[in-house]
């Protein structure tokens, strides 16, 4: 709709004298409550300023001067002038944009030549990576297609958590109770189990963190053999999240992580120094925020090591300097909004003048059928478990709807994780959420499957009827023009959740996209519509539909089998 508003703008502003420039028409315009109210409507309260008259005037001026071919006719009601929009032409524009077009619907060069760095997934190596991660790890990912949909160059970094105390705790409990071979065998489950164990004894034996203190300190200190292990847990944790990265169908352009900043940390505590900025609190070295409502921002704890903060500052500027980004976003739960709110002043405190080009996106905190979640109490749902249940429960469901399907495995798959992901991205993203997998698995509810499904329908349609010629649209039911009025929604849709870094108005807009397709499909005949025009014009809108509600899947990472 952004460019058929656009184009009655232009005309509006033309039959206005130019009273209002185009632009100003284009932020007015309204979706009127109702559809005898027309499609869209334009109040010109603003304009009887400028005109010397009243609104009811206007619009009956406007009314009279106005000609568009998006729209078919005007009425004028009160200070308002509804617009009826021409059904066929916006028939022939969204297909001639979805289905004959080179470029995808919907995408667009707003972000040429415009760098975007996200930082998400980073989870901590050798924690459990459980459901609390399937946040950053989706809404990340999507917002890394949105923006390279409206043509941002992007790039992904996997800030890994590989650096820090939980190095000295897994070090001592491999020490103390780790078995080679096993961990060899069972990988992160048993550095997981180490990782439980240790918190478990450590409640009852304090003196078990110091010498996980001094593990860590020996492994800073570059002591050859806590290195290896280091290494060793690493390798072993990259390998796990792969499985699960490769379900997702995610890959990032670089996995530096904590570690890698190691050496470029000094320059930025100096830089903090020669600001002026450092302050020494009880021995620690902090920033001072008060003047901003802000706790004070660590920077070296006590004994000179470094601390989270420090490390983000590093590798902001370190990003800034490789990537030269015009915007470099992070995706972590909202439990960290402080953190990031803190550094970032800090990193503008600095005088560094991109400090406004960093943003965080906060998500809110995901219970499983009510149950909180706890890392340390090893009483987690791993996000592999998540992804193998609802993998598993999608093979069943499946094997009774269509046991014939061929690639029934790998239809499970994308069924199964596609359900998962979408059921996680369809609430605002700041809303704490309860996850209950009957309700993500339903085909009847609102969920992937049921997108899925749809547009696997579309999938055979097409297949049965081939793919569609150009036509002069005809467009004869209710059913066809709420349709191609959804359709045309996308762009818009697109366009606010890069706005508001929120994907989960693509999957909204996918489940109303379904909903008018189904509505379409149970009413309008198409393969055996007699009308040649009329079936014509409806397979072009099965291929629209297909077109856009593919490409809306793909950006919030859902995966669209085409048989099901
Ligand atoms: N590793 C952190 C965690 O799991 C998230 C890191 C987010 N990114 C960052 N640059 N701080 O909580």
């Amino acid at each position: 709709m952004i460019e058929i508003k656009k184009q009655i703008a232009e005309a509006l502003s033309a039959a206005a004298g130019g009273a209002i420039d185009a632009v100003a028409v284009q932020d007015a315009l309204e979706y009127p409550p109702n559809a005898d109210m027309g499609d869209l409507a334009f109040p010109c309260f603003r304009l009887s300023k400028v005109m010397r008259k009243a609104p009811p005037a206007i619009a009956a001026e406007l009314s009279a001067a106005f000609s568009c071919p998006a729209v078919e006719r005007v009425e004028v009601a009160g200070g308002y002038l509804n617009l009826f929009l021409n059904k066929a032409y916006l028939a022939e524009y969204v297909i001639g944009k979805a289905v004959f077009a080179d470029k995808p619907y919907g995408s667009s060069e707003e972000g040429k030549g415009k760098t975007v760095v996200l930082d998400y997934s980073s989870p901590n190596v050798a924690k459990p990576f459980h459901i609390g991660h399937l946040g950053t790890t989706v809404i990340g990912h999507s917002l890394k297609k949105l923006h390279e949909f409206a043509g941002y160059h992007c790039i992904g970094i996997n800030h890994l958590g590989d650096w820090g105390t939980q190095f000295g705790k897994l070090i001592t409990a491999y020490r103390l109770w780790g078995d080679k071979e096993k961990i060899e065998r069972d990988e992160i489950d048993e550095l997981v189990a180490l990782y439980v164990k240790f918190h478990a004894e450590a409640e009852k034996d304090d003196s078990l963190n110091d010498k996980a203190r001094a593990e860590f300190k020996k492994l800073e200190d570059g002591d050859e053999e806590n290195l290896a292990l280091w290494k060793w847990f690493i390798e072993i944790s990259l390998r796990e999240y792969q499985k699960t990265y490769a379900l997702l169908d995610i890959s990032f352009d670089s996995y530096n992580g904590e570690s890698f900043y190691t050496d470029k940390m000094a320059a930025q505590v100096e830089k903090i120094r020669a600001a002026g900025l450092l302050k020494i609190d009880d021995g620690a070295s902090i920033v001072d925020l008060e003047e901003y409502g802000m706790p004070p921002c660590l920077i070296l704890k006590r004994d000179g090591s470094t601390l989270y903060p420090t490390r983000d500052i590093a590798a902001a500027v370190y990003r800034k300097n490789t990537y030269d980004f015009d915007k470099c976003i992070y995706v972590t739960s909202a439990g960290q909004s402080l953190h990031f709110a803190q550094w970032f002043k800090v990193v503008e405190l600095m005088g560094y003048d991109w400090a406004d080009k960093l943003v965080h996106v906060p998500y809110g905190t995901v219970s499983i059928d009510g149950a909180k979640l706890a890392t340390r109490t090893g009483n987690v749902v791993l996000l592999k478990d998540l992804f193998a249940t609802a993998i598993d429960k999608s093979l069943g469901i499946i094997e009774e709807k269509n046991p014939d399907l061929e690639n029934k495995e790998d239809v499970a798959k994308a069924v199964g994780v596609g359900a998962v992901v979408f059921h996680y991205l369809s609430g605002g993203r700041i809303k704490d959420m309860n996850f209950i997998m009957e309700d993500a698995l339903s085909f009847d509810g609102n969920t992937g499957p049921y997108a899925q499904y749809t547009y696997a329908r579309t999938c055979s349609i097409l297949r049965r009827a081939g793919e569609p010629a150009a036509v002069a649209a005809k467009i004869t039911t209710d059913e066809e023009s709420e349709l191609v009025k959804v359709l045309l929604r996308f762009p818009e849709k697109v366009k606010s959740a890069i706005d508001d870094y929120e994907p989960s108005t693509v999957t909204r807009y996918a489940l109303d996209l379904c909903a008018a397709f189904n509505r379409f499909y149970h009413e309008c005949p198409i393969l055996n519509c007699e009308d040649a025009d009329i079936r014509a014009t409806r397979l072009c809108l099965v291929s629209a539909t297909k077109n856009i509600l593919g490409n809306a899947l793909h950006l919030i990472c859902v995966g669209t089998p085409e048989k099901i």
